[in-house]
């Protein structure tokens, strides 16, 4: 440690005298020229790091907006491969889906249906693409009258029942050809259940990629408008995790690594890069995040009023989520990041 030497008045000039600036206190010398601040960059998003999510619904040649979500669709099958081509030529490696299904019931029963909507999109998917990597999300909202993450009784959302149904959806998932099973409902238990019915069904080498840090956050607004799966009743805070708990969040990462997953996911992302860190620290694992769809929707009405510069900002945002410790980053930005490293701006 240097001492420090405060500033003297002189007296005849009435100036400061400075102390001399030692050299070590010169951080600006590797910031002086592009290629050198390139040399010495210690992060960088990696296209390979990307996922990307679609919203898939029954039909044909559908292709509807999503209001909130400039630039994202809720797509049928035939839309939706057309652009997984896209992705695929853009370079991403992964496609994160979620099903809407035509009806909805009491038992979720389109989410583990070899022909639900997420089981052909894959078949599909697989069948063209080989080598995108498809991650089914695991959950049973999309598919419940209710839109809880598990089944209801007397009001309740209901934790070792629903395990059997997550378990069968994520059966039939890999059966359709899913590379990466991703469960989002937030049950005890479920990583330990999905595993061991995995398993038993001869898919013992397919990953679990856990939402083990799931947050009860605002910020999902706009995915519940694209997925149509905001709860009838009630909220989720009795299963996903309250905003404020840091240390809870690493138990429930230490819980989901001890039933088996084989990445575990923090989500949201931004507000979240607390507990990204802190998961980097405790686990050795890969570690995803979710840069979800109120993170999008806030850079993207930012950007549509002029007010922010969105590739700067989109690039300065994800970087910092890998800064934090994130080795792969779900975000619906994926296509323009993988454009942008393509041709830097
Ligand atoms: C549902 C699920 C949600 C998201 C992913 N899976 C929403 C929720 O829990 O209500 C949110 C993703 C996003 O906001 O982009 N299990
Ligand atoms: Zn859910």
């Amino acid at each position: 440690m240097k001492e420090t030497v405060a500033a003297e008045l002189d007296k005849t000039s009435n100036k400061y005298v400075l102390p001399r600036v030692t050299p070590d206190m010169r951080m600006r010398r590797l910031r002086s020229k592009a290629p050198l601040r390139a040399m010495v960059r210690e992060t960088h998003l990696r296209l390979e790091q990307l996922i990307y999510p679609f919203f898939i619904v029954e039909g044909k040649g559908i292709k509807t907006p999503i209001k909130s979500m400039p630039g994202i669709h809720q797509q049928s099958i035939d839309e939706m491969l057309k652009e997984a081509e896209e992705a695929v030529n853009l370079g991403l490696s992964a496609v994160l889906l979620f099903g809407i299904p035509s009806s909805k019931d009491s038992q979720a029963s389109g989410a583990w249906s070899d022909d639900g909507i997420v089981q052909r999109a894959t078949r599909e998917l697989k069948k063209r693409f080989p080598d995108l990597m498809v991650i089914a999300d695991t959950c049973l909202c999309e598919y419940m009258d209710h839109g809880h993450c598990g089944l209801v009784h007397d009001g309740k959302v209901l934790n070792d029942p629903s395990l059997e149904i997550l378990a069968r959806s994520a059966v039939s998932q890999a059966a359709a050809g899913a590379d990466i099973i991703a469960p989002s409902d937030m049950m005890d238990g479920r990583i330990a259940a999905i595993r061991a019915a995995l398993d038993a069904n001869g898919f013992e080498n397919i990953p679990i990629m856990a939402y083990s840090a799931k947050f009860s956050s605002a910020l999902y607004g706009p995915f519940r408008e694209a997925a149509e799966s905001a709860p009838q009743f009630g909220d989720r805070k009795s299963y996903q995790m309250d905003p404020a708990n840091g240390r809870e969040a690493l138990r429930e990462v230490e819980l989901d690594i001890q039933e088996g997953a084989d990445i575990v996911m923090i989500k949201p992302a931004l507000p979240y890069l607390d507990v990204i860190s802190q998961t980097r620290n405790l686990t050795k694992l890969p570690i995803a995040a979710y840069n979800v769809s109120g993170e999008y929707s806030m850079v993207k009405a930012a950007a549509a009023n002029g007010w922010i510069d969105e590739q700067k900002v989109v690039m300065e945002c994800l970087t910092g989520i890998v800064r934090a410790g994130a080795d792969l980053v779900i975000t619906y930005h994926a296509k323009d990041v993988a454009q942008w490293l393509k041709q830097p701006g």
